[in-house]
């Protein structure tokens, strides 16, 4: 420190400062290679650290090609192609390609530098690009032959119905197929090497529509699905008939429904013999809806104005259903009424032993169960001993 103006001290300290910042790009997450069957999206991902953050770039070249790298842009492929980069800390970058055809089979790499000599053409940029690659292989989508959409009939008695899927065109041998409804296997029903799969409603009801689905597994090729969607009318299943609850109380009704698609749900409320809408101008309604559930809680109750019936009301595209349900609300002291017989009860009751008590002579006291007999003769004493006893055993 004795030569602050030593230039040798200066380049040292700046080689050291620059070294402390500096960080090469280094890859976090490298794009994974993939197999994807034609018409679907793929996605790849690239994370890279680095200091200063490294600039990213997505290139591609067909499999046989590998000598011939050309650097795609967000909009590529008439616009099938998306990149979508973001700079922080790290840069972390997206590239997916949507309806995906067999001519994007190929070599994806993502480019990472942070070199300021990065895009300097005298330079080889395979000594300032670090450089990560992923294989994705399309294949031809199998060809699946599935039964139309239905729509059950609403009066329940519909005839058996029986779903088909043929696999006819794959081109991978297959392994296995089996049935899904509404995201959720169908045990029982996988089956291995069947091209001509069937599942069969004996007796189809609401509560059987739904979304299924056949889906066929290969050996070396993702597993191709068909989708066969069955609707009908919604069907409200549950509900609460009436709720009971006092006043400043929170009353909770529901409903619960089949059918497919899921309804819409609305509630109403009957004012002066017609349902209309419930008037939250008190903001005491809630009403919180699921796929096939709906809830109204109403809280802090008032008793002038929500007792009452309530209607919920289920609509799909193929049809309504609407249940009521009754609330009471009673008052504050409600509670307090049985509390009021048992006090007015024992009141009678005292009354009724202070009557009998005043109009019996002192004599009269019954005194067969004391043993000690001589006692009895004149000690008046004796006889207020035995009053106060009887009237704490009654
Ligand atoms: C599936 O194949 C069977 C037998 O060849 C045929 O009867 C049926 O109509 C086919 N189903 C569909 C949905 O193509
Ligand atoms: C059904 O096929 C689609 C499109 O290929 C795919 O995205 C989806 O994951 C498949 N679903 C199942 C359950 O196999
Ligand atoms: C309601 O939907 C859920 C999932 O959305 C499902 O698990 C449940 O079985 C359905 N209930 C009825 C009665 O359909
Ligand atoms: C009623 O009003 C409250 C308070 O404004 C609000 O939070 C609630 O979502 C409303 N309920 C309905 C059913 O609109
Ligand atoms: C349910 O509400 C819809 C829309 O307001 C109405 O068209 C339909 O008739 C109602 N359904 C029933 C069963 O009341």
């Amino acid at each position: 420190m004795s030569f602050p103006g030593n230039p040798v001290v200066i380049i040292f300290g700046v080689l050291v400062l620059r070294s402390v910042s500096a960080q090469n790009a280094g890859f976090v997450k490298s794009p994974r290679s993939e197999t994807k069957l034609t018409g679907d999206t793929f996605e790849l991902y690239c994370d890279v650290v680095g200091t200063p953050t490294p600039e990213i770039q997505w290139w591609y070249a067909e499999v046989n090609k590998i000598d011939s790298f050309l650097q795609l842009w967000d909009g590529a492929r008439r616009r099938r192609v998306s990149i979508n980069t973001a700079y922080g800390v790290n840069g972390v970058s997206v590239l997916a390609v949507t309806r995906v055809m067999l001519e994007d089979s190929g070599i994806y790499e993502c480019r990472a530098s942070n070199d300021p000599r990065r895009n300097d053409l005298q330079q080889n940029p395979s000594t300032t690009w670090i450089r990560a690659q992923a294989t994705v292989t399309v294949l031809q989508k199998p060809l699946i032959d599935a039964s139309d959409h239905m729509i059950l009939p609403v009066d329940y008695h519909s005839p058996p119905i029986t779903l088909q899927c043929n696999l006819s065109v794959s081109q991978n041998a297959h392994r296995e197929s089996y049935w899904m409804r509404n995201g959720g296997e169908i045990p029982g029903t996988r089956l291995e090497g069947i091209r001509n799969r069937e599942y069969k409603l004996s007796k189809p009801r609401a509560e059987d529509a739904g979304e299924y689905m056949c889906v066929y597994t290969f050996d070396m090729a993702p597993s191709a699905n068909a989708t066969i969607e069955i609707k009908a009318a919604p069907d409200i299943t549950g509900h609460k008939r009436s709720e009971n609850r006092n006043e400043g109380q929170r009353a909770m009704l529901y409903c619960k429904s089949v059918g497919y698609p899921h309804p819409v749900w609305t509630w109403r409320k009957l004012d002066n013999g017609v349902f209309s809408e419930i008037d939250n101008s008190t903001g005491r309604f809630f009403i919180s809806n699921k796929d096939n559930y709906t809830e109204l809680t109403i809280i802090n109750l008032d008793i002038s104005m929500d007792p009452g019936e309530y209607q919920c009301n289920a609509t799909n595209a193929i049809g309504t259903a609407s249940v009521n349900s009754v609330l009471r609300v009673r008052s504050y002291l409600a509670p307090l009424w049985p509390l009021l017989g048992v006090l007015a009860e024992i009141i009678v009751l005292v009354l009724i032993i202070v009557v009998y008590e005043k109009r019996k002579k002192p004599d009269e006291v019954p005194d067969d169960d004391d043993p000690a007999g001589p006692m009895k003769t004149n000690s008046t004493n004796n006889h207020k001993d035995k009053n106060l006893r009887q009237r704490n055993t009654n």
